[in-house]
């Protein structure tokens, strides 16, 4: 096939609103020798691609302006050194940047295969949230199977991912939520609890619902004024894994209990990771995960399609908050 010289991508001038998400026209990118050229079909939207176009996300170096973390597509030309895939082949791909466009280059050991019958809007949205969700519950977090799982923003992208690793895994997820709705909406997406924090202590709730035992394990994406509730919610020998800060970055932090309960503190930001880390991921994922979208025992949960000329769109519905699971942008 001829690979055009240009495309058309999302890259803003400068930080600002959703409305300077406007479509430009950029180079195609050239693959690395390690690298595949994906002709993108569709993009997912994340929560740090609205900080990112707010200016508030810290850039890894070297990343494209061009937003967008994952992406689906067909390959259509590989670099020298690629042996796994050929142009023509179906891949969903973890990128650093560059995704709200018409082709994106992607390295080769991030790009996973998509599951046989998947649509790519719905393969678009899966690469963040699980690289992300393995990555801390697994590998920071060390989850095995029997034990209990805190997770913020149980309706999020992230949280529903959450909630489909505890199932797949066999954790016990409490999900919290900010309306009754998300928490039916979490049920109904595996959680065996959900608690509305604008109603209920959700430390207390979490408390209750575990028998006063508490949980092994929280994923925080909310920070500031929840840590503390957070700690008091572990049980012991808990882990906290903290992967965002809505609440701000500054916790009290109690070293009575982390001494008391033998508390773990941990977290991490995927974007910054080598290549290498992230092959890593890929290939854990492949084999644990992916099978399970083969065998429909998973399903991606897509909230809305956007087209990229609606990408203004997509971030105002990520930022009015109602959505639950993944919003996608259609390019192709
Ligand atoms: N560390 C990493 O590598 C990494 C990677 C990807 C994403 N993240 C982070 O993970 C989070 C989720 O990302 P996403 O793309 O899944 O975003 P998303 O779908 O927009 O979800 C954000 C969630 O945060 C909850 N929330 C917002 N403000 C809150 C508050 N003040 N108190 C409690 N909950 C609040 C919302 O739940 P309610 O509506 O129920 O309040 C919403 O479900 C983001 O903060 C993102 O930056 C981190």
């Amino acid at each position: 096939m001829t690979i055009p010289h240009e495309m058309t991508a999302i890259d803003p001038a400068a930080p600002g609103g959703p409305e300077v998400l406007q479509p430009v026209i950029r180079p195609v990118p050239q693959p690395s020798p390690s690298e595949v050229l994906v002709q993108v079909a569709a993009a997912g939207v994340n929560r740090p691609d609205v900080l990112q176009r707010l200016g508030l996300y810290p850039m890894p170096p070297g990343t494209p302006t061009i937003p967008g973390l994952e992406i689906a597509g067909t390959v259509v030309a590989v670099g020298s050194a690629v042996t796994r895939w050929r142009p023509g082949d179906a891949v969903c791909a973890l990128v650093a940047g560059g995704g709200y466009a018409q082709y994106c280059t992607a390295p080769e050991g991030q790009c996973l295969p998509v599951p046989a019958g998947m649509r790519m809007t719905d393969a678009a949205g899966l690469p963040e949230t699980w690289f992300t969700v393995w990555s801390n519950v697994m590998d920071r977090g060390h989850a095995r199977p029997g034990e209990t799982l805190l997770v913020h923003g149980g309706t999020s992208g992230i949280g529903i991912t959450a909630l489909q690793l505890a199932q797949e895994i066999g954790l016990t997820a409490i999900a919290t939520c900010g309306s009754d709705e998300k928490c039916a909406a979490a049920v109904a997406h595996g959680a065996a609890h959900a608690i509305n924090y604008r109603t209920q202590d959700f430390a207390a709730a979490t408390l209750d619902f575990t028998g006063g035992r508490g949980v092994d394990l929280v994923l925080d994406m909310v920070g500031g004024d929840y840590v503390p509730k957070n700690l008091a919610a572990l049980a012991d020998d808990g882990r906290h894994i903290s992967i965002a800060f809505q609440r701000g970055p500054v916790a009290e932090v109690n070293l009575g209990l982390v001494m008391r309960k033998r508390l773990v503190l941990t977290g991490s930001m995927l974007r910054p990771r080598p290549i290498g880390f992230k092959t890593a991921i890929a290939e854990t994922l492949e084999g644990a995960i992916w099978p399970a979208f083969e065998a429909g025992r998973l399903a991606p949960v897509t909230d809305r399609v956007f087209a990229l000329a609606a990408a203004a769109d997509a971030h105002r519905h990520m930022e009015a908050g109602a959505h639950v699971g993944k919003i996608v942008l259609a390019i192709s």
